[in-house]
């Protein structure tokens, strides 16, 4: 089976490899790789990681269960769960030695084999292509909206860029019943945003005083809840775009890794601030339900084939995409 390989280059260094896969050992499942998905992620960790196969997102059928596997059985259309142990409960520090795509071999392979609990069935009726791209965008979304205080009917959430986790976010606003604010740098992809059910738009590039045009959609007040994908840069503003006791999901890192806060506004307004880190198979779980109650489909930008990865890696980083990047291995 032929399996891609990260050499620390950068996604032009991916390698295609042919590769065995033994058999699935007890307790583990083989899954035939239907479709995999891109993530912000995968462009860092094509240039920190070696040896390892890459993305964490990606379904297809089961083709074998191991010894003592019973809630998945072959002809199973799975997806892989980013952390392969996170079942459920509080996130833990183990949890990281089996992140997929990183610290251990990912999804971009025609096969892989995994955990049985590192796998869940996909919602029904639901295509390997389009449950390829719930693990890590969905989820990650799914969890910031949920898991901490939930957004309620009627609040309202500030949605950063038009990026897989952002339109996923848009998404579940919209199945919740809350007010959607989104910002990006293109008009077009605030007109699509708005047919998709965005009540806000704002172009963060010719208004570079975003935070100011949130509160003034807002009655001077600010949002209850901030999915914050863009990191040290855009942080300071979305504070200042929170409402008193709001809350602020961290989550991203689009404008670099580090940099510094002032602690004040966010003890003055009161506002909670919560990391997300992906999300469980417990929450996967929650998120599969809601998405088959509520008809939810994922936007998929472009799908490219599996000869092509480069080029889904590339239009990734071009972030000309709305949502989600797609490979199809089929
Ligand atoms: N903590 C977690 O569990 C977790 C999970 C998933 C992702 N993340 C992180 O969340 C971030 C987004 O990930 P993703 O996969 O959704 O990314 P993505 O699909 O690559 O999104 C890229 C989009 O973000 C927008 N963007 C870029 N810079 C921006 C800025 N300064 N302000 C506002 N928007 C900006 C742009 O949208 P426009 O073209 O519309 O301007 C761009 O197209 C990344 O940092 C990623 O590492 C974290």
């Amino acid at each position: 089976m032929r399996a891609y390989q990260l050499t620390g280059g950068g996604f032009d260094g991916l390698q295609l490899m042919d590769r065995t896969t033994g058999e699935p050992g007890p307790g583990e499942v083989e899954v035939r790789v239907e479709a995999t998905s891109l993530n912000y992620r995968d462009l860092m960790m094509a240039k920190r990681a070696a040896g390892v196969v890459p993305l964490s997102d990606g379904a297809g059928v089961v083709t074998r269960v191991g010894e003592g596997v019973t809630e998945i059985t072959e002809g199973d259309r799975v997806a892989g769960t980013f952390f392969s142990h996170w079942v459920d409960g509080r996130a833990f520090a183990a949890m990281h030695n089996a992140a997929l795509g990183g610290s251990v071999d990912g999804m971009l392979a025609e096969s892989v084999i995994l955990p049985a609990h590192g796998v869940i069935p996909v919602p029904a009726g639901w295509t390997s292509t389009q449950a390829a791209t719930l693990p890590c965008a969905a989820l990650t979304a799914w969890n910031a909206m949920v898991e901490g205080r939930q957004l309620g009917a009627g609040q309202s959430v500030l949605l950063l860029g038009t990026g897989g986790v952002s339109v996923f976010g848009l998404q579940f606003a919209e199945m919740f019943g809350a007010r959607s604010i989104i910002t990006s740098s293109s008009d077009h992809k605030l007109e699509i945003m708005r047919s998709m059910g965005a009540d806000v738009t704002i172009n963060y590039a010719d208004t570079p005083d975003w935070d100011k045009a949130v509160l003034d959609a807002t009655d001077g007040e600010g949002v209850d809840l901030v999915l914050e994908v863009g990191g040290a840069g855009t942080l300071p503003k979305s504070i200042a775009a929170t409402r008193f006791d709001g809350q602020v999901a961290l989550i991203g890192i689009l404008t670099g890794p580090a940099g510094e806060t002032n602690p004040f506004p966010i003890v003055s307004r009161s506002i909670t601030m919560r990391g997300v880190y992906v999300g469980s198979r417990r929450m996967f779980a929650d998120m599969n339900a809601a998405i088959e109650v509520n008809g939810l489909e994922p936007l998929i930008d472009r799908t490219y084939a599996f000869d092509q990865a480069r080029d889904a890696y590339r239009h990734l980083e071009g972030q000309s995409h709305i949502g989600k990047v797609v490979i199809d291995h089929t």
